[in-house]
């Protein structure tokens, strides 16, 4: 059911200078996802009435990645005073003039928090009565953060910023999370109050706390458990680590569900991704984007799947895949390349340094080893011999090429697309097939192979082949007597 007295304000303006990147740093991913679309998701799930989300750096690249087609969200552009309460000002400005209910500010750098954490803030700020309820966190290393400063009452006073810290205040370590609830009508009345005379000369919200409580409001603060959800993202040290916690957070819920993670230190998987029980994950693996295993599977070790479709019972070792549907108990790896396009059908074996493109493989059908398949359809129940290459490239264009259901191609064959082999035809070794093979033929390329005897013997007298050569010559000759 929808807050109609909740508005949610998410701060993604700034450029996040300490990030070093020409990617805004809201944009900058986690778990396959980007940081300020975390927020967002977090944000829907509190069911608001009103959502606003505060850009101005790199604004249309932001929005595009923020669109999730929600009627209640809107963007909010920042003019160019500088600062979170700046936004804050702004972003109330588009809110019904009537609103009077409570405003959640979220920051787009803080990707951490859950939905459950917020509504109990809520909670705590509707039932203290307070006209503002900041989230604050215990951190053993508070370097960077504001600092919540309490009275001798225990009551937050203010909260200052780490420029603008004493090395008293410095030495607090108690943090602003950079999240807040506060009651529009009082938020308003102070909003436009806030100056620049700080060490960034910036329009703070910060000091929207030392404003309440000189207008006689209460300020209260809500302490985070765990004080890692409050964990900011300014440089990417901190986004690593974000994304290390985030990634635990996942690999333990697939656990749970029944999924064998053996090493979640090195084991990646995405939000997006979906595991069925008794899938097997070894160590090494990456699970990306829209990925999706059915039980029983095993993937790893030192895999990268990428929006790839795996079926159950499969195993899927030491390979590189990307937009790839992997069949139920097919076998790939280890070192194969699966390209887009690749799709293999049920029972299908693919073995090692195997590389796919846009290849439909059938049901049953063996690709094992050293293969390049490109642009190329092979039916059910074939072989393709060791080695073998699609040359589907004429320099200008991709041709496909065509093996019927059955057929048995030789070791080291190149087709030379485009070409169709039929059913159940074969090919020999080495064949480079130019033109289609009919089904059930066999195709050959083969010149006499010509044997000039004593050619070492007479070319590279005195070597070790010579001399083996003469060796075995003469165990002949002995044989013959
Ligand atoms: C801010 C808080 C700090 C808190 C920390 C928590 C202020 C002044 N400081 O510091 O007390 O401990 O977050 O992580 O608020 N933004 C805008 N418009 C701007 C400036 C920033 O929308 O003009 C957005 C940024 O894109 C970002 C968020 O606000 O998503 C926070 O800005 P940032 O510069 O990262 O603030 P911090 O220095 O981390
Ligand atoms: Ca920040």
């Amino acid at each position: 059911m929808t807050d109609t007295q909740l508005a949610i304000i998410i701060l993604a303006a700034g450029q996040g200078t300490r990030m070093k990147s020409a990617l805004p740093k809201v944009l900058h991913p986690i778990a396959g996802r980007p940081l300020v679309s975390h927020v967002l998701s977090t944000a829907r799930d509190l069911e608001a009435g009103y959502i606003r989300v505060v850009l101005r750096h790199e604004r249309d690249r932001v929005a595009e990645a923020i669109d999730d087609g929600g009627p209640d969200l809107e963007i909010v552009d920042q003019d160019d005073i500088p600062g979170t309460g700046r936004a804050v000002e702004v972003a109330l400005q588009q809110l019904p003039v009537g609103f009077g209910g409570d405003v959640l500010v979220l920051s787009g750098d803080v990707p951490l928090l859950r939905a459950g954490e917020l509504a109990e803030l809520l909670q705590t700020h509707r039932t203290s009565g307070a006209a503002a309820t900041l989230l604050s966190a215990r951190m053993t290393d508070p370097t960077g953060y504001g600092r919540v400063v309490r009275g001798g009452d225990g009551s937050v006073e203010r909260i200052v910023e780490q420029q603008d810290a004493t090395p008293d205040e410095a030495a607090i370590d108690e943090i602003n999370a950079g999240v807040y609830v506060f009651r529009a009508t009082q938020l308003r009345a102070q909003i436009g109050g806030l100056d620049t005379a700080n060490a960034q000369g910036e329009r703070y919200l910060t000091d929207v706390i030392a404003l309440l409580r000189r207008a006689g409001e209460a300020v209260a603060a809500a302490t985070a458990p765990d004080p890692r959800v409050a964990l900011g993202v300014n440089d990417r040290v901190q986004l690593a680590e974000a994304a290390g916690i985030l990634n635990e957070r996942i690999v333990r819920r697939w656990q749970r569900e029944g999924v064998t993670v053996t090493d979640p230190a090195t084991t990646w998987i995405d939000e997006t991704v979906t595991l069925a029980p008794d899938v097997t994950i070894l160590p090494n693996t990456q699970l990306l984007r829209a990925t999706a295993v059915a039980t029983g599977a095993t993937i790893g070790p030192d895999t990268t799947l990428t929006d790839c479709e795996v079926g159950e019972d499969a195993v899927v070792r030491r390979t590189e895949a990307n937009l790839a549907v992997i069949g139920a108990r097919v076998a790939v790896g280890p070192f194969a390349h699966l390209r887009p396009g690749t799709v293999l059908a049920a029972d299908v074996k693919l073995g090692a340094f195997v590389e796919t493109k846009n290849a439909q493989v059938g049901e049953g059908t063996k690709v094992p080893h050293f293969i390049y398949l490109g642009d190329a359809e092979v039916g059910v129940g074939a072989n393709i011999g060791a080695g073998t290459i699609t040359a589907n490239y004429d320099g200008v264009n991709k041709h496909r090429t065509v093996v019927g259901d059955y057929a048995k191609t030789g070791a080291h064959n190149v087709f030379v697309a485009p070409v169709r082999i039929g059913d159940g035809a074969y090919t020999g070794a080495g064949t480079v097939v130019r033109k289609d093979v009919p089904p059930g033929a066999l195709a050959l390329l083969a010149a006499p192979q010509r044997n000039i005897e004593g050619w070492v013997g007479r070319s590279r007298p005195g070597t070790a082949a010579a001399e083996a050569a003469e060796r075995a010559n003469e165990g002949g000759q002995e044989e013959e007597d």
